[in-house]
């Protein structure tokens, strides 16, 4: 295991102490959810489900847990879409807006909860006419529109599971994905807007069953941007045709707690990626319960954004179930922040009176690039929460959040949590929580955490690997078809605890402090990718020999890409070449994934026994400016490279 590649914030002192008239108004502001969870967790997250759902049978076990396998609430049944709609509308509040969407192109959409309910019955309908029952998974690959979270939740009306593909991958991700799920639909679209123009979706979709996806029987495409695709006979159906003849009438079907609500694919330390698991009951509650307390929401009045693709587990726990089950308003955007201009975030936060703010720390550091003009142009005075998640957010970027969007004043949230972990794990409670420039302070209320050092025993100051300790609601119930590597990835390192993969440091007064993953994978804008994932693309290219990944610090994305690439006999480094193969990586697995830099050298270094040394080369690329596109290599790298090789440094 390599040292994590983010260095602590040794001297910052700096503390934020919730002020008098935001805890007076907070949904909590003392210590009691944390006593009442400490005494008894169970107990704890028995009366959350309770109170935060509506259950169609009441639960008779909380938790029958077998490491490393939990079922929560057992007995119980519920539906998510009926907690997520027919309860708010059955209650009165079928006017409230769901979803206030806004285009990138600027046009908007007001949906109510009643009407977002119509539409998911009928999308429900629409999947049963089509032969889908309880069990069965489909892929969703789609822009930030919404017909996406109507799919979603029709899907969790009927105990479909979806498997909701981020719109900026390939089609051999798609592939891959699909036959790992055997998914008997894709829902997508022909196109989203983007940057601008359309992005196009339906193309890759038809890519990839090109390439084989045996077991998708059809393809509906929702029309975003009418760029006209091609539509197979016979295979490919749009979706307004189908909506047009659907029925409003669908009940709800009661579903058992631990019945399968999604898979969400996530890059681990091999090539392939892991179908995570999350399910019904527990999940609702987490992420009901962390929305609502973390983020201090008043589902009367707030107007709530995540800033997230749906395409992220973000976008799932936050802009879809969290927020629909709490029964608030949302902001649901499509695009970029700086199309058309730099100042789009602000003017949606003005526009709609937006009250929380939720996104990554690589977006905050963008607008401090961008200058404090841009957001001082804006009233922001309706926000009263800043969440922050997806990476370790450095101080200086905190600090810029706090004084130029947050006034000075708002409460910060960041928040650390996983796919895996399917809500907050690791925040302060706004009300509550004195905070930290750069720290996410410490464990929510009903999960433990433990730093542990090699031998696995329990650090309570200084640095060590982030671990669980005691099962959560929300936490992923393995990986789809590999108990065994479930087993072996999150459980079998240290004894009786989830292995969370990042490497974190305890200060003196108790506070964590996270530091990045401890194994391969990289941490590019907030976007988990697997160093071994992009150096089997690498080496996928005909001219590659050989190759290896390393996440190098990047001021702006956290990490930004760099592979170093050994060519094959006769092929001749050029600046061509290099881009060729960072392009063919960016079509393998999609351009989230292509390095910023191919580096090409001669030899990598290696110890005795054969092992890459990555540290080596993470240094070699934290210590020299590589350029943006194709480096190669030059002596003097190769020659630091093999002089520290031979003075014996190890990873
Ligand atoms: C990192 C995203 C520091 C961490 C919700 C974790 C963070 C990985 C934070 C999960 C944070 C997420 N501070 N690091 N607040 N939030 N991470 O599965 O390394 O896309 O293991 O889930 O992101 O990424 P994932």
């Amino acid at each position: 295991m390599s040292e994590p590649a983010i260095e602590v914030y040794e001297n910052e002192q700096r503390k934020f102490v919730p002020s008098a008239a935001f805890a007076a108004q907070a949904n909590t502001s003392d210590r009691s959810l944390y006593d009442e969870a400490e005494a008894d967790y169970e107990a704890f997250w028995a009366r959350q489900a309770r109170e935060l759902l509506s259950w169609d049978a009441d639960f008779e076990t909380t938790l029958n847990w077998k490491l490393p396998f939990a079922h929560w609430f057992v007995g119980g049944k519920l539906n998510v879409s009926y907690n997520c709609l027919d309860r708010h509308v059955e209650a009165g509040r079928g006017d409230k807006v769901a979803y206030h969407w806004e285009g990138e192109p600027g046009d908007k959409v007001t949906l109510t909860y009643s009407e977002l309910l119509t539409e998911v019955k009928k999308f429900a309908n629409v999947l049963k006419s089509l032969g889908l029952q309880k069990g069965d998974r489909v892929a969703i690959y789609m822009p930030m529109i919404l017909e996406l979270p109507i799919a979603m939740l029709a899907c969790t009306r009927i105990g479909v599971a979806h498997s909701v593909i981020f719109g900026g991958f390939s089609a051999d991700a798609i592939v891959d994905r699909c036959n790992d799920a055997e998914t008997k639909l894709i829902i997508t679209a022909d196109a989203g807007f983007r940057k601008g123009s359309a992005a196009l979706l339906k193309p890759t979709v038809d890519a990839a069953l090109d390439i084989g996806a045996p077991s998708v029987e059809k393809v509906i495409v929702a029309n975003r941007c009418d760029t006209n695709p091609e539509m197979v006979e016979g295979r490919d159906l749009w979706w307004h045709d189908l909506m047009a003849d659907a029925s409003p009438d669908c009940p709800a079907e009661p579903m058992d707690s631990e019945q399968l609500l999604y898979l969400l694919y996530t890059s681990g330390t091999t090539a392939k990626p892991k179908g995570i698991m999350h399910t019904t009951g527990g999940y609702l509650t987490q992420v009901a319960f962390s929305h609502k307390y973390i983020f201090d929401l008043k589902p009367e009045t707030d107007v709530y954004w995540c800033a997230a693709d749906i395409g992220w587990v973000t976008g799932h726990s936050y802009i879809v179930y969290g927020p629909l089950t709490n029964g608030c308003t949302s902001v649901m955007y499509e695009g970029t922040p700086d199309t058309p201009n730099k100042d789009r975030f602000w003017e949606i936060i003005e526009r709609y009176g937006v009250t929380q703010l939720y996104t990554a720390p690589t977006a905050i550091r963008m607008f401090m690039k961008w200058g404090t003009e841009e957001p001082a142009r804006h009233d922001l005075t309706s926000l009263r929460v800043l969440g922050t998640v997806g990476e370790p957010i450095n101080p200086e970027a905190w600090m810029w959040y706090h004084d130029n969007i947050g006034g000075g004043e708002r409460p910060i949230v960041d928040t650390w949590w996983q796919t895996e972990t399917g809500g907050h794990m690791i925040a302060p409670m706004p009300g509550v929580t004195e905070t930290k420039p750069g720290s996410a302070c410490g464990a929510i209320p009903g999960v433990f955490v433990d730093l542990v050092d090699d031998g696995g025993n329990v650090v309570t100051e200084g640095g060590g690997y982030l671990t669980i300790s005691r099962p959560w609601p929300s936490m992923l119930r393995g990986i789809w078809g590999d108990e065994e590597r479930y087993r072996e990835t999150y459980w079998s390192t240290y004894e009786g605890r989830y292995f969370a993969g990042d490497g974190a440091k305890l200060d003196a007064d108790g506070y964590l402090w996270l530091l990045g993953r401890v194994d391969d994978v990289m941490n590019v804008s907030g976007h988990r990718i697997s160093t071994t994932e992009v150096e089997s693309a690498l080496v996928g290219h005909p001219a590659v020999a050989e190759a290896a990944v390393v996440g190098g610090n990047d001021d702006l994305t956290g990490q930004a890409i760099i592979g170093y690439v050994i060519l094959r006999g006769t092929h001749e480094a050029s600046q061509e070449l290099g881009d060729e193969i960072r392009a063919h990586v960016g079509d393998k697995l999609g351009k989230i994934a292509r390095p910023k830099t191919v580096v090409i050298v001669p030899d990598l270094p290696k110890t005795r026994s054969g092992k890459i040394m990555r540290r080596l080369l993470r240094d070699v690329a934290d210590g020299r400016s590589l350029g943006d596109t194709t480096t190669l290599a030059d002596p003097a790298v190769v020659q630091e490279i093999a002089d520290r090789a031979s003075a014996g440094e190890d990873d």
